[in-house]
């Protein structure tokens, strides 16, 4: 069939099943919006726009500012046109950082000064190499109400050199996030572009009540591990309305590392993502790998992915231990992939020697239903821990199409229980044809 009318097919489906109602779920609610009646800006503080400037100074004593007005609902600090270079720096509580169209917070290129803060203690190194890890270029940590909005301005990390670093294998320690908050809750970051974040760009980690949406998400397809957003041992994390197109995954809810992780115990949850569009070479919506303290209660839709490694991925392995459970994943186009559905435990990647083999993550109760691939490679594939099969895999009005309109890849399963109703190609007889959807209850 051809793709146009595979669309049109997809959205009859969807007014059917009335997902086109007229009222839009939105994140708003989660984090109140203060009005800041005191605002700065980043000239009171002499930052100058030139893209040449130095002006590091000028935010830190911006938000210095900040922190001593105390004001009555908090403080906005503008960003006017411009292009503002400057080395990284921590945001304070009761801010809103408001970028105004055309304006632009750009890293500096010099590595050599960039500061190193502790590894996470959910995953006991950093994620690339032992030890610490480069700062954020933009970090909250334990803050709350806090605001990164305006008029589409952008957020450049300048990447580039970094990725070569990395390319060169001389980077000692674990590349910078764009934007990272630790600790934090009430953080909500809207209407701006995020652009080549130099590893993950938008990373809240141990945070609770985070709204992220109206946001672009930039970098090339070619650049390493800049996934787009990394929700990470939070909880009540919404996402919506956003485009991401990176060299990694786009969407990666995940939970700490094997040994450190499972110590630390902090689990993901309530991560809602909604009306997501984007392209990457790895894949869409992800959970994992790292889903040491446990993901739960994980609810995605309307999701839009062009030119992909992979539609919907979950990824973990043995040494992992936590869990995965309650996934629903919901109302999925996507063209041209290698993988449309992928749930594996076989991933690799620890920490080090130390992992024990022996935690082995649990999963359970993972819903993928109406979703519609064209120029899919193969449907999927499902690969569970031997002697601990995944449980309660249920997918439902699925259709992934082969390049030329054909289904042919079969799908491969092992270790899995679950169910399938109308999903072509068939998936595979360890997922039984099954109405009864109390089968597909979560968390047995
Ligand atoms: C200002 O802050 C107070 C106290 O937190 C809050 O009750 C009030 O609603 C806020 N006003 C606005 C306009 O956000
Ligand atoms: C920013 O915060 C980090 C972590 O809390 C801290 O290590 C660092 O010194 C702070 N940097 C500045 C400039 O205050
Ligand atoms: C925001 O800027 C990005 C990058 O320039 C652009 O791709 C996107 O369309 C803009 N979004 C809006 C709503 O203007
Ligand atoms: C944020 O972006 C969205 C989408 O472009 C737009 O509809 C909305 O008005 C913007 N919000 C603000 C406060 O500018
Ligand atoms: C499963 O997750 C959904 C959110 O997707 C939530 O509304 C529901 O309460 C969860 N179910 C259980 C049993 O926790
Ligand atoms: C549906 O499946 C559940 C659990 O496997 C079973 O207890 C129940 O009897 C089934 N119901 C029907 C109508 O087959």
């Amino acid at each position: 069939m051809h793709q146009f009318v595979l669309w049109i097919v997809f959205c009859a489906m969807a007014v059917m099943n009335g997902w086109a109602v007229a009222d839009l779920e939105t994140c708003s609610g989660i984090v109140p919006i203060t009005y800041r009646y005191d605002k700065i800006s980043i000239t009171d503080f002499g930052g100058v726009g030139d893209g040449k400037t130095l002006n590091t100074k000028a935010f830190r004593a911006a938000i210095r500012k900040i922190e001593q007005l105390k004001g009555r609902n908090g403080t906005l600090l503008f960003i006017p046109p411009g292009v503002y270079l400057t080395e990284s720096f921590n945001l304070t509580s009761h801010m809103t950082l408001y970028l105004s169209r055309d304006a632009v917070i750009k890293a500096t290129q010099d590595t050599s000064n960039w500061p190193l803060v502790d590894p996470l203690p959910s995953y006991g190194r950093g994620r690339e190499h032992i030890g610490g890890r480069y700062i954020s270029f933009i970090l909250g940590d334990g803050v709350q109400d806090v605001v990164i909005t305006g008029e589409n301005g952008t957020i450049d990390g300048q990447g580039g050199i970094w990725w070569n670093l990395w390319r060169q294998r001389s980077l000692q320690y674990t590349r910078p996030h764009l934007i990272e908050f630790m600790n934090s809750n009430h953080i909500i970051i809207s209407n701006v572009t995020f652009k080549n974040s130099p590893f993950w760009n938008i990373h809240p980690v141990y945070c609770s009540n985070v709204v992220i949406r109206h946001v672009t998400i930039l970098a090339p397809r070619d650049s390493p591990n800049t996934d787009g957003i990394d929700p990470d041992s939070s909880t009540n994390v919404c996402i919506e309305d956003s485009y991401i197109s990176t060299g990694d995954d786009l969407v990666a809810t995940k939970s700490g590392w094997d040994e450190y992780g499972i110590a630390y115990g902090r689990p993901s949850s309530e991560i809602t993502i909604r009306r997501v569009t984007g392209s990457s070479p790895f894949a869409g919506i992800v959970i994992g790998s790292e889903t040491s303290g446990g993901i739960e209660n994980v609810f995605a839709e309307h999701i839009t992915l062009f030119d992909m490694g992979v539609g919907i991925h979950l990824k973990t392995d043995a040494g992992r231990g936590g869990f995965i459970r309650n996934i629903t994943v919901s109302n999925v186009y996507v063209e041209n992939a290698r993988d449309g559905i992928k749930i594996v435990g076989d991933v690799g990647d620890h920490p080090d020697n130390n992992f024990n083999p022996n935690a082995i993550p649990r999963v359970d109760g993972v819903t993928i239903k109406n979703v519609l691939g064209v120029k899919v490679r193969q449907p999927g594939l499902i690969k569970g821990i031997k002697n601990a099969p995944f449980t309660g895999i249920c997918l439902s009005n699925i259709d992934l199409y082969g390049s030329a309109g054909l289904k042919t890849t079969p799908w491969e399963c092992s270790d899995v229980k679950g169910s399938a109703l109308e999903v072509s190609p068939w998936p595979c007889s360890e997922l039984i044809d099954n109405h009864n959807t109390s089968s597909c209850s979560c968390c047995s």
